[in-house]
């Protein structure tokens, strides 16, 4: 029995109940209540995890809502395009993620693209910066040595003006905190910490069918179809998208994404 199922009982006449009606609850919904993981609390749809016996359906079935660890004093991590990501805070009203790249070494692999596709995208506080490779030249706050392609070791630079510099070609573009980016302008960080900074990403998963679910006083999750498709779990039983009686789980349609 969770704290968040309480919250929702306005008299303590259907808190009786839904105590009683608890022992019954259809076990979708039992299994998906809010969630913590290491440093963040009460995480809900559509984020997931394999830690804490909480099944994919809570989630929605995409690489980027998976956390891979769950572990005390320490940042869930999340891997998107490839690149795993400290996730820091989570606005869950506002569909927003505060994510953190792991550092950078001589060792690592250099940042990758993050393909923009319909769940995530860019509040205005993150931008994008082009690093190149190649350039002569440059200060060596803007450049940065990493591997690419798993061996082969290479400067990356942080392209101000992209056409001015003899020999450069552009590698990659990637997000950063736009206040990074005014420091990283002002000489205040290097590119290495500029990349390190912690910056917002938007992200989308059927947000307003969701909206319209925990009104109904269900709990959102998706089936495990490709591609995944919204689910409302209530105590009673699935059901497509708010908890209202006369629906059945047989009713679950095929929306797009917004
Ligand atoms: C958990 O988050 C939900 C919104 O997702 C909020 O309504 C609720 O008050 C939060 N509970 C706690 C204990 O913070
Ligand atoms: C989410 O953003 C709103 C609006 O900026 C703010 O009022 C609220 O406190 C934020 N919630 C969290 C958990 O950061
Ligand atoms: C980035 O900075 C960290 C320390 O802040 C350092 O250990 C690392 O070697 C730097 N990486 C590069 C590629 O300069
Ligand atoms: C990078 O890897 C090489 C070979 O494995 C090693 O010799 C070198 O010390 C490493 N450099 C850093 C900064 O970890
Ligand atoms: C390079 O970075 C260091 C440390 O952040 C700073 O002190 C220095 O002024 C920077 N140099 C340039 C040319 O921006
Ligand atoms: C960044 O650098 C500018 C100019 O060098 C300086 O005025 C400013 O205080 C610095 N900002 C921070 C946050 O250190």
């Amino acid at each position: 029995m969770d704290a968040f199922f309480f919250f929702l009982s306005p008299s303590f006449f259907s808190l009786f109940f839904l105590l009683v009606a608890s022992a019954e609850d259809d076990v979708h919904f039992a299994s998906c209540a809010p969630f913590d993981c290491g440093n963040l609390k009460n995480i809900s749809y559509p984020f997931w995890t394999d830690h804490h016996g909480r099944p994919a359906y809570c989630g929605f079935d995409y690489e980027g809502y998976k956390l891979k660890y769950c572990m005390e004093n320490q940042f869930p991590v999340l891997t998107i395009s490839s690149q795993e990501f400290r996730l820091l805070h989570l606005n869950q009203s506002r569909g927003l993620m505060t994510i953190q790249r792991l550092e950078f070494g001589e060792n690592t692999t250099c940042p990758q693209e993050i393909f923009m596709d319909n769940k995530l995208n860019y509040p205005d506080t993150s931008v994008n910066i082009a690093l190149s490779r190649g350039c002569r030249s440059l200060s060596a706050n803007y450049s940065l040595k990493c591997k690419w392609l798993g061996t082969e070791l290479i400067p990356l630079f942080f392209n101000k003006n992209d056409e001015n510099q003899v020999g450069c070609v552009k590698q990659v573009e990637v997000p950063v905190e736009k206040k990074a980016l005014d420091e990283l302008m002002l000489g205040n960080f290097t590119l290495n910490q500029t990349l390190v900074q912690p910056f917002d990403m938007k992200y989308f998963a059927y947000d307003d069918y969701c909206r319209r679910c925990k009104q109904s006083g269900g709990r959102c999750g998706s089936d495990a179809i490709q591609p995944p498709v919204f689910v409302c779990y209530c105590p009673d039983h699935p059901h497509s998208i708010t908890c209202k009686h006369g629906k059945s789980s047989a009713s679950i349609c095929s929306p797009n994404l917004p």
